[in-house]
């Protein structure tokens, strides 16, 4: 029998008689390449296995790592008996909130003192980029498109579609050295209609590890001045860049300086290393006190329909540390120890390509920054790493710097080696 016919048949039983469902048409959607991919790795046997697709922390031993400083908060939560399980505010928690807005713009920051910032705590800082998407979505110009950096991180575009943006490509990586094609960039934003929405990484560009530099950062911000494009930062990597929480603010605290209204996204997924917390914080940047209020009143409002309230736990253990000064302190020994080990892989895989004379440059293993490398290594390069070292990485030659170790990172060297001079 023929599915129409099928269909005719059922169409006059009754539902419940049916076994097909409501949604048997749906089209089935493909899982996520990077989560695929570390399931590959782990079905793998091979012994010396190597996983550089998963973007998130690794010490030496290649074992998730709980921050000393973590450990320690969390003790005195879990010792505090005056806390309970109630009900966070909408908002979050405001002490947290307070925080995140000091540690992002500066205790200085002019904004601040003039208290036209506010904050929501999110859902880490994929909560932080829809939260400001669904915002934008109601409240800025009607029909704007949202310019996200090429490539970008994988989850921005569905983010910004979900709630009815399009999303259009603004030029970014330079594949002929692996670097910022700054003069591509400058271009798109300036033939972006007025008005867009400018996604910026705020440091450790994601997949890429490119930043601009300060110059470059401030011509970026004449363009979007000029264009009265409206600057959305997300900054998922604040100390864990460089070790430096500072510098890995720079970008935002300079938009900040010239009198932007902005807002960025924060997460302390890699920074605090509690990627399931789902902690992060949006926070925008406004004229003046008055329109502070009022974006807030209707992030609340967006909130309670999202998810009434945010999580404690996460939250909480962030809070500790940025408002004591002894874990504060212990919290940036702490961010050197990441960001140091992942330098020293760098260097250290930098080091074994000059050895081998593989053909090509690599400076930019070293001058990239944060998590991820682009290696500039083809998909046919990646493939036979795969099948023939058990070397895992995403198609596009993306490399996460935590993945190597003392222990593997000679073994991907010769593997990178031997494609580049064997792999068309
Ligand atoms: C650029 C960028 N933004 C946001 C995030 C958000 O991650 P999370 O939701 O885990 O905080 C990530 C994580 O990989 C990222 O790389």
């Amino acid at each position: 029998m023929t599915k129409n016919r099928l269909n005719q048949i059922e169409k006059h039983l009754s539902p419940m008689a049916s076994t097909n469902s409501l949604f048997q048409e749906i089209p089935l959607a493909p899982p996520d390449v990077i989560f695929n991919l570390t399931a590959t790795y782990k079905a793998d046997t091979f012994a010396q296995k190597v996983n550089l697709g998963v973007g998130a922390y690794r010490d030496d031993g290649g074992k998730p790592w709980v921050l000393p400083v973590v450990k320690k908060a969390e003790q005195a939560i879990v010792n505090d008996l005056s806390l309970d399980h109630e009900y966070l505010p909408i908002l979050g928690l405001a002490p947290f909130r307070e925080a995140s807005i000091r540690l992002i713009l500066g205790s200085d920051s002019s904004a601040i003192k003039e208290a036209r910032v506010t904050a929501a705590q999110t859902i880490s800082g994929t909560g932080a980029n829809h939260l400001g998407a669904l915002f934008l979505s109601r409240f800025y110009l009607k029909g704007v498109p949202v310019y996200v950096s090429n490539p970008t991180w994988a989850n921005h575009k569905p983010i910004f579609n979900n709630v009815g943006f399009e999303t259009r490509d603004y030029a970014y990586f330079n594949p002929k050295n692996n670097g910022l094609d700054i003069d591509g960039l400058l271009a798109d934003l300036k033939a972006a209609p007025e008005n867009s929405i400018i996604l910026l990484h705020a440091c450790a560009h994601n997949p890429t590890g490119v930043d601009p530099t300060k110059d470059q950062w401030k011509a970026i911000a004449d363009v979007i001045e000029s264009k009265k494009h409206f600057p959305f930062f997300d900054c998922a990597y604040q100390g864990f860049a460089s070790g430096d929480l500072d510098r890995d603010a720079w970008a935002v605290r300079y938009f900040v300086e010239r009198g932007f209204e902005l807002l960025v996204c924060q997460s302390y997924a890699k920074n605090f290393g509690l990627y399931g917390q789902r902690a992060g914080c949006l926070t925008f940047v406004l004229k003046n006190a008055d329109a502070a209020a009022r974006v807030s009143s209707q992030l609340a409002k967006l909130q309670r329909a999202e998810i009434s309230n945010p999580p404690a736990h996460g939250a909480r253990i962030v809070n500790k540390v940025l408002n004591d000064p002894d874990l504060y302190a212990e919290w940036t020994e702490n961010l050197k120890t990441m960001s140091g080990r992942i330098g020293n892989m760098r260097k250290a895989l930098y080091d074994k390509l000059i050895q081998h004379k593989t053909p090509g440059t690599w400076e930019h293993i070293i001058n990239q920054i944060g998590m991820f490398s682009f290696t500039g290594l083809k998909a046919s390069q990646v493939k036979v790493l795969k099948e023939k070292y058990h070397i895992y990485l995403t198609d596009n030659g993306r490399i996460s710097m935590a993945g190597l170790s003392t222990s593997n990172v000679e073994y991907f060297a010769d593997a990178v080696n031997y494609v580049v001079r064997n792999v068309a």
